[in-house]
């Protein structure tokens, strides 16, 4: 064999080796996107000075109750990385409600989490789906997201950690798990 043919065929064999070694990198990060979980609880306060959500429409006027059916709420609700207000604060909830049950025991939920702070801070997720609040756990979705969450697409499981049904203020742990593409 000549010397000009021996290095072609070792050339040839390290192409068609780097080749099949990307080939099944590729094909193996396409088969496996990449998961991430996180969980962080949502204060939602309609009464007191530290109010972060307000009916803005409803069967009765701007007052109407977010408990009944057509309420609409805006929410601006702070975002903390344990159960209680004093725990790390990493974002907002800012969207809206809608009673959208005609006995008012669900309601439409769309908005952002924007993390303000922590490990994804710059980022955020947008929600969307049901929240029937009487249930103990209830599952909603992640349509998409920014920064961190950009292409994501998940679920989410919310439980009410505290409610104080009467003056309409509640602690919500959301548990979110979204799918990288
Ligand atoms: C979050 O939800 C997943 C299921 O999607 C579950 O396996 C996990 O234990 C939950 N984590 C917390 C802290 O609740």
């Amino acid at each position: 064999m000549s010397t000009s043919s021996l290095s072609f065929s070792s050339n040839f064999f390290f192409l068609s080796f780097t080749v099949t070694l990307l080939y099944v990198a590729y094909t193996f990060k396409g088969l496996q996107p990449k998961k991430t979980n996180l969980v962080f609880y949502v204060h939602d306060t309609f009464t007191g000075e530290d109010k972060s959500a307000v009916t803005v429409a409803g069967k009765t006027g701007p007052s109407s109750s977010i408990l009944n059916f057509g309420t609409i709420a805006a929410v601006d609700d702070p975002v903390t990385e344990g159960p209680t207000i004093n725990s790390k604060r990493i974002g907002r909830a800012q969207g809206l409600y809608i009673n959208s049950q005609s006995d008012g025991k669900g309601l439409y939920m769309v908005f952002s989490v924007i993390f303000t702070d922590g490990e994804f801070k710059g980022s955020s997720l947008e929600i969307q789906g049901p929240d029937i609040f009487t249930m103990k756990e209830r599952e909603f979705g992640i349509v998409s997201g920014t920064g961190y969450f950009r292409f994501v697409k998940g679920y989410g499981i919310m439980e009410t950690e505290f409610m104080d049904i009467a003056n309409l203020r509640a602690v919500i742990k959301l548990n979110v798990t979204v799918k990288h593409y």
